[in-house]
């Protein structure tokens, strides 16, 4: 969808359709106010039958309204007008959005960026329209042969602004709202695509596509690479794949020579299959989503790049299959990692774990500011968490604050967890330095406390997505997660 920011009067735009605001208790929206003088009070006239009422997310498609040039008017309704907050604004959008898309119309201009949102001005609801727009229209496609036989859906959206000197703030908007929709966007694409394409070393491409298009950095390591490191832990998952496993260094420096970076690290398991633990066949294709970590720092990459925001970041992504064979690793194996440490790997399925731990001894060498890691970890985050926060632990509790405050401000919430030491002895072992699994009982923080054992070094934060990353049932489709919370962290961490 292509966006544009304009000032001008609802009622004189030659579009397909424009999309205007109405609040509960028959109250218009200044744009409504407008539509309703040029027409003579139909509008009015409509409110008054109740078809609509203004709660959140309802919606009303009005053809040849006189005195307006539009061919469609869509009323959308906002709600109560003193309430109107971010989460009642998002479902507006997301309801006009929809509507617009069972529509045989080809371009729209919105008014809805002119409603006044608590405690928000109008770069950021414009932002949030581009956003919204995109996230609801996103569709993956690439595998179909046909094209679903739907409508062709708004290929261009203009949305206006209330004053001429609304238009920068607007456009500023546009750009926050289009950089991040392409971050997010891109960490989807990454993550729907069949596990048989999306390879370790697909992966590894995109990365090496993506510095290219944006002037980044990027290194990519191979097993030799790998091996020479000492990564005995990550090569232990990798072992029972054909796929090449990868380890994928991304940087952007955008900030002084003299700061330290953030690090963004990524799980990038392209299917796991449990290993040797193999998983039950229920549903096993949705493994495929194991490197939404990953994706999700490919993803921050592209926004961040876009917004060219001033600040060194680095990206590590270990990447590999979790695959059963002759040569996997079996339960009962010690891996000796990076760091030295030993460990007995007593479920192959917590294979997450064993590639990140080298991956965040592998970032002490950038000497980091902070370190941020991101895995679809634990089935047990899903049990604690359900699918709206992912989980967070710190070793830090300004870390952990600025990161659910990132979470809070984009609306990708985080939900902090426990890393105390009490849970630390459930991952003793009889024979290697710790063992890979806790037991069932708090099977999100141990895997945590795993983690932690390997980010002494610096400060550190672990989010826990596999609740968050995607979505199950008839509208299985990755949900590019946690992309906002994240470019919005290293927004805070650029000073913006
Ligand atoms: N990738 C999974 C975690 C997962 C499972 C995410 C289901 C989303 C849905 C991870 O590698 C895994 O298998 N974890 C095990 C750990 C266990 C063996 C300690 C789990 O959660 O069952
Ligand atoms: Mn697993
Ligand atoms: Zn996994």
């Amino acid at each position: 969808m292509e966006f544009s920011i304009k000032s001008g009067a609802p009622e004189k735009q030659r579009k397909d359709c424009v999309v205007v605001g109405v609040f509960e208790a028959r109250k218009f929206s200044d744009a409504a106010a407008a539509l309703d003088r040029a027409s003579d009070g139909y509008l009015g006239n409509i409110l008054r039958t109740g078809d609509i009422d203004g709660k959140p997310g309802s919606t009303l498609l009005l053809h040849s309204v006189p005195g307006v040039a539009a061919g469609r008017v869509l009323l959308v309704g906002l709600g109560k007008e003193r309430e109107l907050n971010e989460r009642s604004y998002r479902q507006a959008l997301r309801a006009a959005v929809k509507a617009l898309g069972s529509l045989d119309a080809a371009d729209a201009a919105t008014f809805l960026a002119e409603v006044p949102v608590k405690k928000r001005d109008v770069a950021w609801r414009v932002a949030q329209v581009v956003e919204v727009a995109a996230d609801s229209t996103y569709r993956f496609d690439r595998f179909k042969t046909k094209t679903a036989n739907g409508k062709k859906g708004i290929a261009k959206l203009q949305v206006h602004v209330a004053q001429r000197s609304d238009v920068a703030a607007g456009e500023a908007g546009l750009r926050q709202g289009k950089a991040l929709a392409a971050g997010v966007s891109f960490a989807k694409d990454l993550g729907n695509l069949a596990p048989n394409y999306c390879t370790p070393t697909y992966l590894a491409e995109q990365a090496k596509a993506l510095s290219k298009s944006h002037g980044l950095q990027v290194e990519v390591l191979e097993k030799a690479d790998i091996e020479k490191l000492g990564m005995g832990s990550f090569l232990g998952v990798t072992q029972g794949s054909v796929q090449p496993p990868k380890l994928i260094v991304l940087q952007h420096k955008k900030g002084k020579k003299s700061q330290k970076p953030v690090v963004l690290v990524g799980k990038g398991i392209t299917f796991d299959t449990g290993g040797i633990s193999l998983k039950p066949g229920a549903d096993m294709d949705e493994m495929k989503y194991d490197m939404c970590g990953a994706a999700s720092v490919l993803g921050t990459f592209k926004a961040i790049a876009e917004l060219d925001l001033p600040l060194n970041v680095v990206g590590i992504i270990p990447t590999c299959e979790n695959m059963p064979d002759g040569n996997a690793t079996r339960p009962g194996d010690v891996l000796t990692s990076m760091s030295g440490q030993t460990i007995e790997v007593l479920n192959t399925d917590a294979e997450g774990r064993l590639i990140l731990c080298d991956a965040l001894t592998y970032a002490e060498r950038f000497e980091p500011q902070a370190v941020v890691d991101v895995a679809t970890l634990t089935g047990a985050c899903v049990i604690a968490l359900g699918h709206h926060a992912s989980g967070l632990f710190s070793n830090k509790d300004s870390l952990a604050e600025e990161l659910l405050e990132a979470g809070n401000e984009a609306q990708d919430r985080a939900w902090r967890l426990p890393l105390w030491d009490d849970y630390q002895p459930q991952l003793d072992s009889n024979f290697a330095d710790m063992a890979n699994i806790g037991g069932r009982a708090g099977g999100s923080i141990t895997a945590a406390c795993f983690l932690s054992r390997f980010a002494k070094k610096y400060d550190w934060a672990h989010l826990d997505i596999a609740g968050t990353a995607w979505k199950s049932g008839k509208e299985k489709g990755a949900t590019g997660r946690p992309v906002p919370l994240l470019t919005e962290f290293l927004k805070q961490r650029a000073g913006q």
